[in-house]
């Protein structure tokens, strides 16, 4: 039976908490579901452990949230059009995600949140690192941040998920991974420092997967300023690292964390199941 309330337990100074206590294949009680949504928004992403869910059951806590943001690009599971597999084999060198970024912010209306479950996890390595994108303002100076509030910056898949990418290019794993490389075109701005829909808290939103060079510059004037930015949104203090374990579900807001794959497994298969929430344009 689930109790009525559950316990959160933050995992660092920097962002994550682990919700203790609840059984997500069953429903959440008013108070539970207040508490998991309070502790969602307060630490960016929130930790599960042992939640033996069904994909049906996975993609029903996802609805929870809000409408389910089918990724265009991630091999879905066989069956399930609304999970993404993040997949790497055991001869394979490569992962997705290993490097900082924010899911889906080359999209117009980027995704609110990412919920990714563990099915098949190395002993041993493959934690996913997070970084909080509110400290990560907080912490500039007044100075930067009326320069940063006053700007817009381009995103793009094109250079991630497109023909001429990195990924496509002469990587064979990730030509299984990912397909609908036509889809994956053209630019969007967003505010540089966003208002969070929910938290109404400011977060810096550039980060390096996706983000092009600030609206109205170019590349080259650019990097310098969000060099500096990526080195500042990366301190440890603003991070935590989460060891996963087969039933483990993080479950992060993109709009006010980055995360990072770490891809120290080779030898080892890791299988996750990702289901990406639906968010609204950013102002
Ligand atoms: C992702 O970037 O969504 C995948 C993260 C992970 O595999 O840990």
């Amino acid at each position: 039976m689930q109790k009525e309330t559950v316990t959160i337990r933050r995992l660092t100074g920097g962002c994550g908490a682990e919700v203790l206590g609840v059984d997500l294949a069953s429903d959440l009680g008013n108070r539970q579901w207040d508490q998991v949504r309070q502790a969602f928004l307060d630490h960016g992403v929130i930790f599960f452990r042992d939640q033996q869910l069904t994909p049906e059951q996975h993609i029903a806590f996802a609805r929870r949230w809000g409408n389910i943001d089918i990724n265009k690009f991630f091999t879905a599971a066989p069956g399930y059009p609304e999970i993404a597999e993040v997949r790497k084999e055991k001869d394979q060198k490569t992962n997705i995600g290993g490097g900082w970024h924010t899911d889906h912010s080359y999209d117009a209306e980027p995704a609110m949140g990412s919920i990714l479950l563990a099915r098949e996890v190395p002993d041993e390595g493959g934690d996913t690192l997070f970084s909080n994108m509110y400290l990560a303002y907080d912490t500039l100076s007044d100075g930067l941040k009326r320069t940063l509030e006053g700007l817009r910056a381009i995103h793009s898949a094109a250079h991630v998920f497109g023909a001429k990418s990195a990924y496509k290019q002469g990587n064979d794993e990730h030509k299984k991974r990912f397909g609908n490389e036509d889809l994956a075109v053209g630019e969007v701005s967003h505010p540089v420092v966003i208002n969070h829909p929910e938290s109404r808290r400011k977060a810096l939103y550039v980060n390096p997967g996706f983000t092009l060079r600030f609206d109205g510059w170019t590349a080259d004037e650019s990097k310098p300023l969000l060099d500096f930015l990526y080195r500042h949104a990366a301190r440890p203090e603003f991070t935590c690292r989460f060891r996963w374990r087969p039933g483990s579900i993080a479950f992060w807001d993109n709009r006010s964390t980055w995360h990072y794959a770490a891809n120290d497994y080779h030898g080892h298969d890791r299988l996750l199941h990702r289901i990406t929430v639906a968010g609204t344009r950013l102002s």
